[in-house]
């Protein structure tokens, strides 16, 4: 069953409408495949962890992951809805920095960050940096030194949760390149050679324990474990802290049987798992920040596709091609990733045959659904695919040198397309053909 996320909707003529837009006009002016977002359901995402924060009376920081989706309009959507941002590369702080992000709302994670990475963040003065590892630590701080500056810092912690199952075990998470164990000690010995890092300014402490969660036992748990860690910090180790990042990791619904909370139940129970637990440690309370990224932009992202060649294998598979595929969404192939899809133009039509969406690079594992019910569909009709929003843009690909799709944020009827379509001159802009292999045709 095609799920109706945010403003979705059937409209008149019986095709999918997005953000007040019809998905087949949508195709018509922008081409396909395309990517379309819908602006106000993003909107009204960020407004309700907000709200929840606002709810619980904590200070708070919603801070978007912009992995899962990283151009120069959502930065700017997400600064203009108060949120702050993660980034993890060069790449993603120099697009939030383009897009005129404030440098003091963004935060730099990952696990193995240049020196040149470094600089950039130190001089654009970013408001702090989650620290992964030893090794990074020193660099950073040397670096601190050499400008005289004291750069903030919190440090990512494995508090050894695993997040992904219902019945999480507490050694699960440990074996992950991310982070300082606390099982072990070493986010203890962390905490202490921060303190003494000369340079840099120790805040808070941040854990991430996973992704496209359901349920909120993990968080408290791990809420648990790490507001341990940060009373030892402050009452064994002297830090003077005040922040505690509890990551991001929230799920959304990509097909039936998918059973997120709202946004506000997630800040409600990670807000009562951190009074109870530094009331419990007589700490005062800190300021909470989450890392959403998935929740924010994924179920308000569709894919449309217009459906091409068919192939009916009789008494074993009907395949659809459509034209795009693992190039603008890797998921299925490297996680096995499940999608709902629907006829875009007959949406009112009942289903008539079962087929499997095939995307059309040169490989068997290039699928993007298995096994579909869908209206008798023709080659030209669209096929939209929804809750691609999050890390389906961001990890596409130019795969069989296919361009990456164009995307648009659609709104009360308008849409704005926010990153163009790549054309064949883009995909050879980086091409270079040493003068000895010169065709006579190109040499001057
Ligand atoms: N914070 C940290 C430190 C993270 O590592 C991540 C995701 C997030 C926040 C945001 O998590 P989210 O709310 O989006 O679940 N490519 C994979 C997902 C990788 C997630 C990596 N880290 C996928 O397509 O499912």
């Amino acid at each position: 069953m095609f799920y109706l996320h945010g403003t979705s909707r059937i409209n008149d003529l019986g095709h999918l409408e997005i953000g007040g837009c019809d998905t087949t006009e949508l195709v018509s002016q922008y081409g396909s495949p395309l990517f379309v977002y819908d602006e106000t359901y993003i909107r009204q995402i960020i407004r309700s962890y907000r709200n929840g924060f606002d709810n619980s009376g904590l200070q708070y920081e919603v801070a978007y992951a912009s992995k899962a989706f990283c151009t120069q309009a959502i930065c700017r959507l997400v600064e203009e809805e108060g949120g702050s941002l993660d980034v993890v590369s060069m790449g993603e702080l120099y697009t939030a920095l383009s897009a005129s992000f404030p440098a003091e709302r963004i935060h730099f994670h990952g696990n193995n960050k240049t020196p040149e990475e470094l600089e950039y963040a130190l001089d654009a003065g970013i408001g702090a940096f989650v620290i992964d590892n030893f090794h990074e630590m020193q660099l950073l701080g040397a670096l601190c030194r050499q400008r005289g500056i004291f750069a903030k810092v919190l440090l990512r912690v494995t508090p050894g949760v695993d997040a992904h199952t219902h019945d999480y075990i507490s050694t699960g998470q440990q074996d992950s390149k991310f982070g300082f164990d606390v099982s072990n000690e070493t986010a203890h010995r962390a905490i202490e050679q921060a303190l003494q890092t000369e340079g840099i300014q120790l805040i808070g402490l941040h854990s991430h324990i996973g992704s496209s969660i359901f349920i909120t036992e993990g968080f408290a748990l791990a809420i648990e474990r790490v507001s341990r860690l940060y009373e030892w910090a402050v009452n064994s180790a002297g830090a003077n802290l005040s922040v505690l990042n509890v990551g991001g990791g929230f799920g959304i619904r990509y097909q039936e049987g998918d059973t997120p909370l709202a946004p506000e139940q997630y800040i409600e129970a990670i807000a009562s798992a951190v009074k109870h637990s530094f009331d419990q440690h007589g700490l005062p309370l800190p300021k909470v920040v989450i890392e959403p990224g998935r929740s924010i932009v994924g179920a308000a992202g569709t894919t449309l596709y217009t459906i091409g060649s068919k192939k009916v294998i009789p008494g074993v598979r009907t395949y659809l091609a459509v034209d795009g595929g693992m190039t603008d969404n890797p998921r299925p192939a490297l996680y096995q990733a499940k999608y709902e899809a629907a006829v875009a133009s007959r949406m009112l039509e009942e289903p008539v045959e079962t087929v499997s969406i095939a995307g059309k690079c040169c490989e068997s594992g290039d699928m993007l659904i298995w096994d579909v019910a869908i209206p008798h569909a023709e080659a030209g009709d669209i096929l939209a695919v929804s809750c691609t929003g999050a890390y389906n843009y961001s990890m596409a690909s130019n795969y069989n040198r296919i361009g990456r799709p164009a995307v648009v944020f659609v709104s009360g009827g308008e849409a704005e397309e926010v990153v163009r379509r790549e054309s064949l001159d883009d995909l050879v802009r980086l091409d270079r053909i040493p003068a000895r292999m010169q065709t006579p045709s190109l040499q001057k």
